[in-house]
């Protein structure tokens, strides 16, 4: 029997139209920006995402999509797109201009455990602002995400933001936290007993253990991430509510400075709508110019449950022949319903009446438009409202001020 992958999903209809709304009002805020789209390749070098995501991430250790093609190549199923974006960056010499935002609107794929808001192919809605150090982009690129939100009617969301240093001051609160975490090993799950050398901020952030150690080891910046971090928050100040949460440390390893996520305000794990932060490092590290950047993702699955569309509206009309000598009539009507923009569909005019009204039903259609001879020699149709049942018949001339006036 054909069947589903586990933790891959068909999307129809209303949940299809739900990520379009998503897609849209990003777009929006992305035009007002001057973000420009970067639509990337599914496939990549499995070797981009270990060099870039981080070959101690449990992304690039557990969840990739990783094969030898056909030509002895390892690729991998992009399970992120900040990778892909720097490798086209270097690729096609966009330091050039050295100010570039780009975003882009794609499916991820990870082979994480499925809950409800985790699958293994998700879209993501990214954006990447590359060639400013300066803390006004930090800041920048959180309000844009808090603009999206707004648009889209996503309440209850908090917005937590940290630092977690530079090559200068990270390596020395490393090391404290691995002083710190190993003379509690026996405490720690077994997740974090294995991460602890390898990377141990991650403990902070783990939903088991982060919450028990209350007292480990913090973040001390050195003063130029310290002054980055004070001067991004007197920037969001006042514009967006934020909470600094010195636990924050993100699971990429490309991170430098300004970590930030946008939490849902509900019970259960899966609570990240979006997240991102400054990666200063990521582009030299891969052979490209040292140029600074700083963007975030959001799940848009994820964002289209937490926004409060308005009911989609679907007004659909279906065109019913009863008699042969009126098909041509009424497939000019349907035809010319749809130049107007309206949604119309009928055409099923070897069936009877009865067999037409029923698929119109199935269909969802609200309205019906019915023909026979008498409204050819008349000029008319008989429109039916498939929700009240009420029907009357109307001058062909009138039938789309009947929709306009609707
Ligand atoms: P991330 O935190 O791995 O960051 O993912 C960003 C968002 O994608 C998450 O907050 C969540 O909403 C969504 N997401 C992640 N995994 C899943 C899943 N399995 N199912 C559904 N939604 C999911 C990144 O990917 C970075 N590239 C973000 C970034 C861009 N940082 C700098 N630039």
């Amino acid at each position: 029997m054909a069947k589903l992958l586990r933790g891959f999903r068909d999307l129809f209809e209303e949940e299809a139209a739900k990520l379009t709304e998503v897609e849209k009002a990003a777009r929006k805020i992305f035009k007002i920006y001057g973000a420009k789209e970067l639509r990337l390749p599914t496939l990549e070098l499995k070797e981009i995402f270990i060099k870039a995501t981080g070959q101690t991430t449990d992304i690039v250790q557990k969840e990739m999509y990783a094969f030898e093609d056909g030509g002895g190549r390892l690729v991998a199923m992009r399970p992120e797109g900040t990778p892909g974006v720097a490798r086209a960056y270097i690729e096609n010499n966009f330091q050039a201009n050295p100010l570039q935002k780009f975003f882009y609107i794609g499916n991820m794929f990870r082979a994480e455990r499925p809950q409800a808001g985790r699958y293994r192919e998700f879209e993501q809605i990214g954006l990447e602002y590359i060639g400013n150090a300066a803390p006004a982009a930090d800041a920048e690129v959180i309000l844009m995400l808090k603009e999206i939100f707004e648009k889209l009617g996503v309440k209850n969301y908090k917005v937590k933001i940290n630092s977690i240093g530079c090559k200068e001051c990270r390596p020395k609160f490393r090391q404290d936290l691995i002083e710190f975490f190993s003379s509690q090993k026996d405490n720690l799950c077994e997740k974090c007993q294995t991460r602890l050398e390898v990377n141990p901020l991650r403990v902070l952030d783990c939903k088991i253990d982060g919450p028990k150690f209350t007292n480990a080891p913090r973040q001390t910046l050195c003063p130029t991430c310290q002054k980055h971090f004070d001067e991004v928050k007197k920037y969001l100040d006042g514009k967006v509510p934020f909470e600094v949460d010195p636990c924050l440390v993100r699971g990429l390893d490309y991170y430098t400075k300004t970590v930030f996520e946008f939490q849902a305000d509900i019970n259960g794990a899966q609570n990240a709508l979006a997240a991102g932060g400054r990666y200063d490092d990521l582009i030299s590290s891969m052979g490209g110019p040292k140029v600074p950047a700083v963007g975030w993702a959001l799940g848009a699955e994820r964002v289209a449950q937490a926004a409060a569309f308005e009911e989609i509206k679907k007004e659909s009309i279906f065109v019913v022949s009863v008699e042969e000598s009126a098909n041509n009539y009424a497939f000019d009507i349907l035809q010319n319903l749809r130049k107007k923009g309206l949604t119309a569909d009928g055409g099923l005019f070897d069936k009877n009446l009865k067999a037409q009204m029923k698929q119109a039903n199935r269909a969802n259609a609200n309205f019906a438009i019915i023909v026979g001879g008498n409204e050819v020699a008349k000029n008319t149709v008989i429109l039916k409202n498939l929700i009240s049942g009420e029907q009357k018949e109307i001058a062909l001339a009138e039938l789309f001020t009947a929709f306009e006036v609707k």
